[in-house]
């Protein structure tokens, strides 16, 4: 799933999301002290406008020019930035929450992608990572886009991988308010905070 991928997806609509934030967005984060936020694979930019109107400092990255164009269009103060981060390294210890929903992590056997997501979380700080439950998609034979969730990083691998610095604050399975392409995905949601 390349640049292309995701700007073909993302042509083929004039909207391809709700344009309202994640509910578990603002679930976990409704009532946490703004500072610096990373919104990874921000698509058109509903969490990161909402973050922005929460106090937050918003760098909002993925990796569909389509995507951001269409979400740069608002919110001039939110600092939009192309990158694919399987390949550009995002900075250090730098974020004060990483938000990531539905972005899909390719397993790696060193894990470079995931721990480099990890690495941008500063001390103190939260990471967000949201699936949608792999247990409820049709297996990829049977899909229409040759799609298997279990190829991607899931809520529970990540923390097998989070060193004795993390603590899982929260990690659940629940509803969504709005069904996820018309069906009613479980959302799986990881909330773990970085040692000060
Ligand atoms: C399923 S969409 C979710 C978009 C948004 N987070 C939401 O909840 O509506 C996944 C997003 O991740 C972006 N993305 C996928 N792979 C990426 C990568 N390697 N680097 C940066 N962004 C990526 C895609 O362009 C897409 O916008």
């Amino acid at each position: 799933m390349d640049q292309q991928f995701w700007d073909d997806m993302y042509s083929g609509s004039a909207q391809r999301f709700s344009g309202l934030p994640n509910d578990a967005l603002v679930t976990e984060v409704t009532g946490m002290t703004p500072g610096q936020a990373l919104d990874l694979g921000c698509g058109e930019g509903a969490d990161a406008y909402w973050l922005a109107e929460h106090g937050w400092r918003v760098t909002a990255v993925d990796i569909s020019q389509v995507a951001l164009d269409r979400a740069a269009a608002g919110h001039p103060e939110i600092a939009w930035q192309r990158a694919d981060i399987t390949v550009t390294p995002l900075p250090a210890r730098s974020f004060d929450l990483v938000s990531a929903h539905y972005f899909p992590i390719a397993h790696e056997s060193d894990h470079a992608t995931l721990r480099g997501l990890l690495e941008t979380v500063a001390p103190g700080g939260t990471l967000l990572f949201v699936t949608h439950d792999p247990t409820e998609f049709p297996p990829r034979e049977e899909n229409s886009h040759d799609f298997d969730p279990y190829d991607f990083y899931q809520p529970s691998e990540i923390v097998a991988l989070l060193g004795d610095e993390w603590t899982v604050e929260v990690e659940d399975r629940r509803d969504r308010n709005r069904p996820a392409a018309g069906h009613q995905i479980k959302d799986l949601v990881l909330r773990a905070r970085r040692a000060g």
